[in-house]
């Protein structure tokens, strides 16, 4: 179901993310699982270890790129891996989530699909004992319930795109009648990006505003039926923002079946930095990207160790991230990792 919102620059539409997030506490301790830290692929004490992680779904191709990666570093750290697809369900998770305490596995992992919503399968885990590190995307839980996130700066990318929106139409004449896609309701990359986006927008030109905003669940056949909409009910957009490159894809498609010309009649700003956004920046349709790396597996895979070794992990272990504009697509095009 697409929940259906409208944003006018300047009104209370947004929360600022961190009303919703509570901000992480510097590092956490957790306790040991054996006494001493192990060798590759064990917890201490050279026990083998078993991570139970529940991932998102398969919405995007960050998504697949960020799933190859855990596999990956999962194998090349010696962790059996005990991987659980969600399809971008909440109830699926949770499920999943009860699997592995069931299984007695060593750590649980997850991306959670929303924020909100895991106190209780939280503190299952924590009675059962099982340290739970979140990865990609954070929750509203206590902070006791988990023991740290390995992933982005949502609300950073938001502003970093903003500031990408705002190059990209320096010079620009006339009104700027601008459309956002947004990630997956509820979802911490969804809120906290379109928090920064908004931020930075509100001190920018006051003539650009911000006419239509809509949840196009960030996949590419989403983001194609939300723009074909937004360009019914405003034919004048001239600038979107896209949470993720798969969804600038979709629109990009609308866009063009709309008779217009994506990156020129319509300059168009997204997230990620996958292979097919990159292409898309070659081609000129879309004109800038704000990184969002998805190759988190083996900084995953370093905190599992250190974490069942009872090291002290930072409460955010955050990923390197860089902007892209159109005239530096063709050339870091094959160096893309994902
Ligand atoms: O949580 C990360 C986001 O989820 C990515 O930006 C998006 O492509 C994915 O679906």
């Amino acid at each position: 179901m697409i929940a259906r919102r409208d944003l006018f620059r300047g009104t209370a539409g947004m929360l600022a993310a961190s009303a919703l997030v509570p901000a992480l506490d510097a590092c956490a301790k957790s306790s040991p699982k054996a006494s001493s830290p192990g060798a590759s692929g064990s917890g201490g004490g050279g026990k083998a270890i078993t991570l139970g992680f529940s991932q998102v779904g398969s919405e995007s191709g960050w998504r697949t790129a960020n799933t190859q990666s855990i596999k990956d570093a999962a194998g090349k750290a010696g962790i059996t891996l005990n991987f659980s697809d969600a399809q971008q369900k909440q109830e699926n998770q949770i499920a999943a989530i009860r699997n592995f305490i069931a299984q007695k596995v060593d750590v649980i992992s997850f991306s959670p699909v929303v924020t909100s919503g895991w106190d209780a399968v939280l503190t299952e885990a924590k009675n059962a004992k099982i340290p739970v590190i979140l990865t990609d995307r954070q929750v509203d839980s206590d902070q006791s319930l988990y023991v740290c996130l390995v992933g982005s700066d949502f609300e950073a990318e938001g502003e970093r795109a903003a500031h990408l929106m705002e190059k990209v139409l320096a010079g620009a004449s006339g009104p700027i009648t601008m459309a956002q896609l947004e990630g997956t309701s509820g979802s911490a990359p969804a809120t906290q990006r379109a928090a920064g986006f908004k931020k930075v927008m509100d001190a920018s030109d006051p003539s650009w505003k911000i006419v239509i905003s809509q949840d196009g669940n960030f996949t590419r056949d989403g983001g194609k039926q939300v723009m074909a909409a937004f360009l019914q009910s405003h034919p004048d957009i001239n600038a979107l923002f896209a949470h993720n490159d798969d969804m600038a894809i979709g629109a990009i498609q609308s866009i063009v079946a709309a008779g217009k010309k994506p990156g020129t009649d319509i300059k168009i700003v997204s997230v990620d930095g996958v292979h097919d956004g990159f292409v898309a920046m070659s081609q000129g349709q879309i004109n800038a990207i704000a990184e969002c790396n998805p190759l988190l597996g083996p900084q995953l895979m370093d905190t599992v160790k250190a974490v069942l070794a009872g090291q002290t992990v930072d409460r955010w272990i955050k990923t390197k991230e860089s902007d892209f504009t159109a005239d530096q697509a063709a050339a870091a095009l094959p160096s893309r990792q994902y």
